[in-house]
């Protein structure tokens, strides 16, 4: 009885095929890593070995789960449902586990396992839950990522790479070794997402700043720190509102020409306050348009300076519109398409910001912890602003 699998791509059969006892393969996304992955834990529990699948979450663990009963199903297996465990006839055995829960993890002797994603996982499931249990049966392990910054998966990729350590071995591929994807797919991709995060998650490299959105940050400081209102400027003002403890910024930028015109940073104020120095700074520079945050104060601050007759559009964030947002900041400062001000505190907050891509896919922004980030979303706002269609918007 055979089992109904794809045929490997070169690239995944190379790595199939490679002799070393621990495999490091370090590939983009889309690569076909889970595919080879899935194809190594068959291939030693169809001849009797007992393995391991480990996935950093609950719900990528149930993905792999679900295919991996469906691929064994001719075999007429033992299938254990609650411990997510299939027992082959010839003494095989699949288990499949999130790195989430590692206690759960401790167990008998294995002889193959398959760390998913394994740059996403914790630093100490392998060393000390997974080498361990390999002990007895002279184990192999495999290790599937997409590079995470240089962690703990990248120490793994050095062994693979050092010839001192002939049971190791390395392997990487961007994405683009994957035959069946679309390639102008992966250009769109490239023309979208920050270099930073291209390189990571499609070029598969160990990126130095993995993490950081905005580069040469310094470089594109270049805009006069003392401009003045000038009949031929389009200007658009970012506002991200400040709370309790943080600052209400202001971000005037002239749209026609991709220069920072101002920054007003200020705290303290009553919300009545907050709208008059808006509206004041709106008036000084004939702004077109102000873009604001909807959200919590948004809402009712608004309403309120559009009464007024201050030209506002809301901007509504959410987990899928932010990304969007910082990403286009991102890509304007690369091409060089936006003039800083000078300004300290912008500057570090543009170089603090990060992102960090999370297990199953996408990517969370926001400043390290304890940092504001109150001038790069006020920023990031009149940048959208700047590129958003204008017709029919300027004061009442
Ligand atoms: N050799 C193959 N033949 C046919 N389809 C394949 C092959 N390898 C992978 N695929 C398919 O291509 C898609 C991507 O593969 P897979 O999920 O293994 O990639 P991945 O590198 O793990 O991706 P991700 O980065 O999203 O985790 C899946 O739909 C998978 O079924
Ligand atoms: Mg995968």
């Amino acid at each position: 009885m055979t089992l109904k699998l794809p045929p490997l791509h070169p690239a995944q059969a190379a790595i199939y095929a490679h002799p070393a006892r621990f495999k490091v393969i370090a590939c983009g996304r889309r690569f076909g890593k889970t595919e080879l992955g899935k194809q190594l834990l068959l291939h030693h529990a169809t001849n009797g070995g007992v393995t391991w699948w480990i996935s950093p979450t609950y719900g990528m663990a149930g993905q792999v789960w679900r295919d991996l009963r469906q691929v064994l199903a001719p075999l007429k297996p033992t299938v254990t449902t609650v411990e997510r465990r299939i027992d082959l006839e010839g003494g095989g055995v699949v288990a499949v586990r999130s790195g989430m829960t590692p206690d759960f993890l401790r167990g008998a002797g294995l002889d193959y396992a398959v760390l998913d994603e394994a740059a996403f996982l914790p630093a100490d499931l392998w060393p000390e839950v997974v080498r361990p249990m390999l002990i007895d049966r002279r184990g192999g392990a495999a290790f599937l990522s997409s590079p995470n910054g240089r962690n703990h998966f990248y120490h793994l990729y050095a062994l693979g790479l050092d010839p001192q350590q002939p049971e190791w071995a390395a392997f990487h591929h961007p994405s683009h070794d994957n035959p069946r994807l679309d390639r102008a797919e992966l250009e769109a991709l490239r023309a979208t997402l920050p270099d930073i995060v291209y390189r990571a998650e499609i070029l598969a490299e160990f990126v130095d700043s993995a993490g950081q959105v905005f580069r040469d940050v310094d470089l594109r400081a270049t805009a006069p720190a003392d401009a003045v209102p000038h009949a031929d400027q389009r200007v658009v003002i970012g506002v991200d509102w400040g709370k309790s403890v943080d600052y209400t910024v202001c971000a005037v930028i002239d749209a026609n020409r991709g220069v920072m015109l101002a920054l007003d940073r200020f705290n303290g104020l009553s919300w009545a306050e907050t709208r008059r120095r808006i509206a004041d700074l709106a008036r000084r520079w004939n702004a077109q348009v102000v873009w604001a945050e909807a959200n919590a104060a948004g809402d009712v601050n608004i309403e309120a300076l559009i009464a007024d007759g201050v030209p506002v559009c809301a901007f509504q964030t959410t987990a899928r519109s932010k990304p969007v947002l910082i990403d286009k900041l991102a890509l304007a400062l690369e091409h060089g398409e936006l003039a800083l001000l000078p300004d300290p505190v912008l500057l570090s907050e543009l170089n603090a910001f990060r992102v960090d891509p999370m297990p199953l896919g996408g990517y969370r922004y926001s400043a390290p912890a304890g940092l504001h980030d109150d001038t790069v979303i006020a920023l990031a706002l009149a940048w959208h602003g700047a590129r958003a269609s204008t017709v029919g918007i300027g004061f009442a």
